[in-house]
């Protein structure tokens, strides 16, 4: 597994960014957003891979393929996000540094986008910053990282200081 692999998964109609709806979510592109992420995946050393399906099946495949092989997701699990108890027992299950994105703030809108299943499941949830979420998101994570890297090595030195103690 590489430490910095993050796995970007985007749900239904997010392939219509830039086309729907654009009073909404504005006039990007799904590609344009990952293309920019670029970017601030390496300033943050961050090494990304995109997914996006309209298919809940597969967006519960991809999240299980994660495991093992990612150390942290960025979802914008879209409409699933208010019905799917699947995707967020998957998300459950990978166990993994989560960051949720909306790029409307849901809670802004109408009554039924204003609960997320699938953010009880999510380390945290970023809404309303448009694209720059997805950002934010990849930031959130570097800083996840380098927390759980230091806690880590604070817990080997311990206990290699413990098998010293009980060696002599
Ligand atoms: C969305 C918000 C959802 O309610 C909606 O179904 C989407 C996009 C967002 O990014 O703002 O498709 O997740």
């Amino acid at each position: 597994m590489n430490k910095n692999r993050v796995l970007v998964i985007q749900g239904p109609n997010l392939n219509m960014l830039g086309v729907r709806e654009q009073n909404i979510y504005g006039a990007m592109s799904l590609d344009q957003i990952h293309e920019a992420m670029k970017s601030t995946a390496g300033e943050n050393n961050i090494e990304l891979e995109f997914f996006q399906s309209n298919l809940e099946g597969e967006l519960i495949d991809k999240i299980q393929e994660s495991i093992g092989t990612c150390a942290g997701i960025v979802i914008n699990p879209a409409a699933y996000s208010h019905t799917s108890i699947a995707i967020t027992d998957a998300l459950r299950a990978a166990n993994l540094p989560i960051v949720e994105v909306h790029i409307s703030n849901i809670y802004k809108r109408e009554e039924y986008r204003q609960k997320s299943l699938t953010a009880q499941a999510s380390t945290g949830v970023i809404t309303g910053f448009g694209p720059l979420g997805y950002h934010l998101a990849l930031i959130s994570l570097a800083q996840i990282f380098t927390q759980i890297e230091a806690t880590n090595t604070a817990k080997n030195e311990a206990k290699e200081k413990a098998q010293k103690e009980t060696a002599k």
